[in-house]
């Protein structure tokens, strides 16, 4: 096999640690955003007694996928230049129940300090022509490495289960006819589309309304330390008394 191409070991093992190299702060970056989204999720649970996220989902896309891209885009095959212009390396996708926990998870996510928001695609309020519909954001979030601060991109999409369930048929649809779907297939899902809208937007109405209903019989928001006097006054004196007292 005197002609076959081959490669050092270690020209491989150099290759294989500049890859792992690559990919950490994406891997990093993917954790910090799946905390921060669990810890909403919790929080708000607690709060408010219902769940804005039904779940999500977060992947890394794969070397081959980032290659195609480059290819697409005429880009040169350069790390930082992939880094800079393939933004969707790292990225996650939050299913909702309704329309409005969208904005809510949004609003609560481009709150903190640490997430700078440098691009957004509303496709709710403006779907593709295909019908496709989610909120898309591009986002960047510090990564502290033991000597030196990563900024990776990452790609958000929020959108309800309504939407989700559309947009996978379509991707379905899309990789199996490659841009070549039959018209009657494709009038099929723009009218699914209009299905999906008019779904989430009664679905939001009756969860506004259920939600008027809560708030109207809760009673007025307590700090969970706030006590009576008199109960905490029972219960430090039952703190102070001593085992013999009984
Ligand atoms: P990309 O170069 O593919 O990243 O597109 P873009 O830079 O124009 O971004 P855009 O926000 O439009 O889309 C990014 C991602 O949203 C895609 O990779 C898909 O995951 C999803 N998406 C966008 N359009 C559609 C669509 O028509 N159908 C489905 N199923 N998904 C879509
Ligand atoms: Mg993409």
């Amino acid at each position: 096999m005197a002609d076959q191409p081959y490669i050092e070991l270690s020209e491989l093992r150099d290759v294989q640690m500049k890859m792992t190299r690559f990919f950490m702060a994406y891997r990093f970056v993917l954790e910090e955003m799946v905390t921060k989204i669990d810890i909403l999720q919790e929080e708000f649970e607690v709060a408010h007694d219902y769940s804005p996220i039904e779940h999500t989902k977060s992947r890394l896309k794969s070397p081959e996928s980032i290659i195609k891209k480059v290819r697409r885009k005429n880009l040169p095959v350069k790390t930082a230049v992939i880094r800079e212009e393939i933004r969707d390396i790292a990225g996650i996708r939050i299913t909702c129940s309704f329309r409005s926990d969208i904005y809510e998870i949004r609003n609560m996510l481009l709150s903190q300090q640490d997430i700078e928001l440098v691009d957004e695609k509303d496709y709710i309020e403006k779907p593709k022509p295909n019908g496709y519909q989610s909120l898309h954001m591009i986002v960047r979030v510090p990564v502290f490495m033991s000597d030196h601060v990563e900024y990776p991109y990452v790609e958000v999409q929020i959108r309800t289960i309504a939407m989700d369930f559309w947009a996978s048929l379509e991707h379905k649809i899309y990789y199996k006819y490659e841009e070549e779907a039959p018209k009657e297939l494709i009038a099929e899902l723009t009218s699914a589309a209009e299905a999906v809208d008019a779904l989430d937007k009664k679905m939001e109405r009756i969860h506004q309304e259920l939600h008027k209903k809560d708030r109207s019989v809760q009673p007025a928001e307590e700090e969970p330390f706030d006590l009576p006097e008199e109960t905490l006054e029972r219960l430090l004196s039952m703190a102070r008394r001593k085992p013999s007292d009984e």
